[in-house]
């Protein structure tokens, strides 16, 4: 099999290498890429955003399936474009992918099939939005309706933030994104992410993690993609996660199969662990970065044959095992991420450093000659197993320290929740 991943962040990275050891694959490449996945596959510079550009470089290379990586190219209907022409393609559709492109249809959705998640308003107007912010008083959430890169939402301590939020998002503050606010219920608890594969009918239970979203350690400074994460999560007892199942996961890809819009993919579940029970913050149509990452270095079984199954309805009899392990990830980002960063640093020691316990995913970077450069936000992903987060966490920032960066930067205490649990 020739396959083609669409994608340049750690994310597809990892994808591509778990993919480069299927026994099923003759021929990989990734477009546009990066620093790191030109040394296990071929790096097709192409304009993803060009759906016709990705067919015809697809058919150029003769590939028989594309695993599409990013968000914006799910909401954007890349699957629906390439499953058009005839080629398989690990992707849901342009309208299953709104669960992540429109937080309002997710919320509907919610309503319709009775899944639990927090209550809700929207608004098209500043003056009624407002209105209900003063009547609902704070801690309340305040979400710009739409993709924002994960910048449109505020979480409001006090009602000026929740005003000022509501302002900001009616601005123009997220583009587009802000001409609808929707306004939530503070949800109180742990977070967890939930991954399932579907292939519309059928569901495959992947794993649980953990993300760190802010900048800084102690869970401070702005929010960001994402920092660092590890897998699996246990704060999240069986009897969550079988609850998370029956009235979150089944019934989302029961409801839309029945409304003729079968959700066929990854699904990504960000889940509050309340007092409650789990509920829903939010659905990704897509695997998650860096949860991805740490999700690949743990997975055991073939990753092919399940992605393939996902996507061209066949997952019913699937199974997916994992090593005994956990895995954990740390970020190094350029200084200044998420605000403004500079490119083209140089990073020395970054190779060479892979074991059966390490690998270092690469994001942002390429290759500038024999150098490697920064290129982006987060640039590196260095990621670990181990027989403990703490143990993997130790690997992880060995590997850190032996990369020579002085223009990046890193968390040091990703992990902490469950160490604090494994020290008891
Ligand atoms: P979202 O983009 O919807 O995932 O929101 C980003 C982050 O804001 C989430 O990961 C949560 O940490 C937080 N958040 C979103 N909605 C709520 C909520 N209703 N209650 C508490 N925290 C929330
Ligand atoms: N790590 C968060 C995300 O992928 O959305």
């Amino acid at each position: 099999m020739r396959v083609l991943v669409i994608g340049s962040g750690g994310r597809e990275h990892a994808l591509a290498w778990k993919i480069a050891q299927s026994p099923l694959v003759t021929a990989l490449f990734v477009a546009p890429g990066n620093g790191g996945t030109e040394r296990l596959a071929t790096n097709l510079a192409i304009d993803i955003a060009d759906h016709a550009a990705v067919i015809a470089a697809a058919r150029d290379n003769r590939v028989d399936f594309v695993v599409v990586g990013p968000d914006a190219q799910v909401v954007a209907g890349l699957g629906d474009d390439i499953r058009a022409a005839g080629i398989a393609c690990f992707c849901p559709s342009r309208e299953a992918g709104r669960l992540e492109g429109s937080k309002s249809f997710t919320k509907a959705l919610c309503d319709e099939f009775d899944i639990p998640t927090a209550a809700y308003a929207r608004f098209e107007d500043e003056a009624a939005a407002l209105a209900y912010v003063y009547a609902q008083g704070a801690p309340i959430v305040v979400k710009a309706d739409g993709l924002a890169a994960g910048k449109g939402v505020t979480v409001a301590m006090s009602v000026e933030e929740a005003e000022q939020a509501v302002i900001d998002c009616f601005s123009g503050a997220f583009g587009a994104s802000g001409a609808a606010v929707v306004i939530e219920e503070f949800m109180e608890g742990e977070e967890v992410s939930l991954f399932v594969l579907s292939d519309g009918k059928d569901i495959l239970p992947l794993t649980t993690a953990q993300d760190h979203k802010r900048a800084f350690d102690g869970d401070t400074g702005p929010n960001t993609g994402g920092m660092g994460a590890y897998s699996p999560a246990p704060v999240m007892t069986r009897a969550q996660y079988d609850e998370a199942m029956a009235r979150i996961i089944e019934p989302t890809v029961r409801g839309l199969a029945r409304r003729g819009t079968p959700y066929a993919g990854v699904l990504y579940a960000g889940l509050m662990l309340t007092g409650d029970g789990p509920k829903l913050v939010e659905y990704n149509a897509r695997f998650g970065d860096p949860e991805c990452q740490v999700m690949m270095m743990r997975m055991e079984s073939d990753v092919v044959p399940l992605l393939h199954a996902a996507a061209t309805g066949t997952l019913a009899g699937h199974a997916v095992a994992w090593k005994d392990a956990y895995a954990l990830t740390v970020i190094l980002a350029a200084r200044g991420y998420p605000g403004a960063y500079g490119k083209g640093s140089v990073i020395a020691g970054a190779d060479g450093l892979d074991s059966d316990t390490l690998t270092v995913f690469h994001a942002g970077t390429k290759r500038d000659g024999g150098r490697l450069v920064a290129n982006g936000g987060r640039v590196l992903n260095v990621t670990a197993l181990g027989a403990s987060v703490e143990e993997a966490q130790r690997r992880a920032y060995r590997g850190v320290d032996q990369i020579d960066w002085p223009e990046g930067f890193c968390r040091r205490d990703i992990g902490w929740r469950q160490i604090a649990r494994e020290r008891g």
